[in-house]
Formats: C-alpha cells, sequence, structure tokens
C-alpha cells in the first residue's frame, strides 16, 4: 500500500466509472420509499434486515434478490429518483464520467413500458450533466438467461431512443449462457452504429472472453478476470488494449475470489492489461467506485502509479468523444502533478 496515496486522494481523484448497473444501485432505503409508495409488498421487515439479507453465494444467489428488489421500480420517477441518487453518491467521489447498464427486459418482463425505464434514466442524466457536471453514457445489457429471440425484440423496441443509447451489452447468469448465442443481435446493433461489450470471464470460462472478442466484436469485456488461465488470451487482450472492467468488491462478494488479498487486479495491471476499477452493483456489494479503488489499493498494496493507471485507463476506454476525453485525462494529470 503506497504511503503517498490516502483515502482523502482516491476520493479527491478525478475518475470515470465503466461497469455500473443502475438497479444493482438501488439501497435499501430508497427500496423501503419506493414500495411505499407504489404500494409494492417487500418480504423484509426493515432496512437492516435488507441489508442482512446480502449475503451472496455466488453470482446466481445475488441475481435473485438484485431481481426482486428492483420490483419496487415502476414509474418514470422510480427510475429518475434511483439515476439521481447514484448520480449524487458519486458525485461526493469525483466521478467525472460515467457509463451505465440497464436491464431494460427486467422491467419490461414486469409490465413497466420500455419508454418509462429509459426516459427516467435519461431524464436525471441529463440533469447530472448541467448541475453536477458528470458526463454519462447509457447501454443496454441483455438478459443471457433469456432467448436471443428477446433480446432481438428488445433490441428493435429501443431504436426509437437509439440516440440516448451508445451500446449494447450481455449481462445475468453467465455459465451455460454463452456469448456466441447472441451473435445474430450483437451483428444488427452494430449495423444501427451500436457499440458492443459483454459480460464475459466474471464466472464463466475464457472461452467466453473469445466468443465476446470474435463474435460479438467488443470494445470492451466486463469483469473478465478468468482471462489469466488463458495465456494466448493475455496475449490478445494485452496486444489491443482491449479494456476490462474489473469489479473488485463485487468478485469478492460473490466469491469469485475468496478476499480481496486474493484478487488478481494487481497481477492482470502487471501482465500489462488495459484494468479499470468499478462498483457493479454498488448498493449489494458494499461500495461506490472509491470504496472499490480504497479495498484494492489497501488490499493489494496498490503503488501510486498502479492508481494511477487504473484511472487513467478509465477514461481511455471509456466511450466519450476525444476532446473530453482528452480534458479528462489533462484533469487527471494535473491532479497527481499536483499531488506529488
Ligand atoms: N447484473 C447485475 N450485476 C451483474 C453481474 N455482476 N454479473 C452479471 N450480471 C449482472
Ligand atoms: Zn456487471
Amino acid at each position: 500500500m503506497s504511503p503517498d496515496i490516502s483515502e482523502t486522494f482516491i476520493q479527491g481523484m478525478p475518475k470515470a466509472e465503466l461497469h455500473i448497473h443502475i438497479e444493482g444501485s438501488l439501497e435499501p432505503e430508497l427500496m423501503f420509499e419506493l414500495a411505499g409508495r407504489n404500494g409494492v409488498a417487500l418480504r423484509y421487515a426493515s432496512v437492516e434486515e435488507v441489508r442482512r439479507a446480502y449475503d451472496f453465494s455466488d453470482l446466481q444467489s445475488f441475481l435473485d434478490l438484485y431481481y426482486e428488489g428492483m420490483r419496487v421500480l415502476l414509474h418514470e420517477q422510480d427510475f429518475y429518483d434511483l439515476t439521481r441518487a447514484y448520480l449524487q453518491r458519486i458525485s461526493a467521489q469525483n466521478v467525472r464520467h460515467t457509463e451505465i447498464f440497464f436491464d431494460p427486459q427486467a422491467h419490461t418482463d414486469r409490465g413497466v413500458p420500455f419508454e418509462t425505464v429509459v426516459a427516467g434514466i435519461r431524464r436525471a442524466l441529463v440533469d447530472a450533466e448541467q448541475q453536477l457536471g458528470i458526463s454519462s453514457k447509457l447501454i443496454m445489457c441483455f438478459l443471457r438467461h433469456l432467448s436471443a429471440e428477446r433480446a432481438m425484440e428488445t433490441l428493435r423496441t429501443s431504436l426509437p431512443y437509439r440516440e440516448w443509447i451508445v451500446g449494447v451489452g450481455l449481462d445475468s447468469s453467465e455459465v451455460g449462457h454463452p456469448p456466441e448465442d447472441f451473435k445474430a443481435v450483437f451483428d444488427e446493433a452494430r449495423e444501427h452504429g451500436l457499440l458492443t461489450v459483454a459480460h464475459a470471464g466474471e464466472e464463466g470460462p475464457p472461452e467466453y472472453i473469445w466468443q465476446a472478442l470474435d463474435d460479438l466484436k467488443v470494445s470492451r469485456i466486463d469483469h473478465g478476470v478468468r482471462c489469466v488461465e488463458d495465456p494466448k488470451l493475455v496475449e490478445r487482450l494485452r496486444e489491443e488494449q482491449i479494456p476490462l472492467t474489473v469489479c473488485p468488491l463485487s468478485n469478492v462478494k460473490l466469491r469469485v475470489f475468496d478476499s480481496i488479498q486474493d484478487h488478481n487486479l494487481k497481477r492482470m495491471l502487471d501482465l500489462g492489461l488495459c484494468v479499470t476499477a468499478n462498483s457493479d452493483d454498488p448498493a449489494y456489494f458494499g461500495g461506490y467506485v472509491d470504496e472499490n479503488f480504497h479495498a484494492a489499493w489497501e488490499g493489494l498494496h496498490l503503488s501510486r502509479d498502479a492508481v494511477y493507471r487504473l484511472a487513467k485507463n478509465s477514461f481511455w476506454a471509456s466511450f466519450l468523444g476525444a476532446e473530453r476525453k482528452q480534458r479528462l485525462l489533462n484533469e487527471l494529470d494535473d491532479y497527481f502533478a499536483s499531488h506529488s
């Protein structure tokens, strides 16, 4: 752990977040508020009881609670309030840019119209740009435990809102749902000019990362921590500097690694990979992006240079235009220069 880094240093450091599921930022307090407002019954008596339930054995045990929690989201204002609360949190952590995933099928399958979801999120993003100076992009994820046909229908439903969405992703239960199953959907998404990303190598094998690269033509891999099992894959990711949006606290909570000390984030940086640090589902995993930087720095004894690289990669790997990207990279360099 580098002594010239501190919690305050990390908090003030300009950074971007590239892997956050907006539904995973639903804090229990807001869950209760929305449940009351919308007349939705929860099976928990208190906020504390909800938090106590967040003891996961794997990805699926989390997803079960994640889909249950989001039943309180019904109206446009609910999606606005959810997104607004996340943006206020990250504003206090000096996150200057964020790329947000949303799971439309988890809402449309409950009867909530696509427009309700995307309009509420979008309104909060526009307000945050004006009021908090946070830029953002929206990435629509397909639920891979559902069929490719349903993903295709979702893509087509989204087209009237094409201008609000920068790309598509693939999330939910990984093992048994390989990226290659979604090749046609991703082909069509790219024909509409959408960028592509995919969760791969979180619980699934390196083969899924190969498929995400070759079949889905992704610009980034979400998680990707299992890439180290395949030296040829590491070489490809390093050569092409394919960004990996790693989520340290998530990986510990979902038992991908036994502890933060066992996490391979530092090893991946040392291998020359383009690694970033992100929160995934902050309300469920014990922290937003700062807490993830802090856990990685403290748990893995990251050097000042390693922390710098994580922050620099976050801007470099973003889907921002060249001008703002460069401005934020300069802001980061100024920050390090003025804290040396
Ligand atoms: N959806 C929300 N969080 C996820 C994760 N960590 N992996 C896959 N799907 C998710
Ligand atoms: Zn994720």
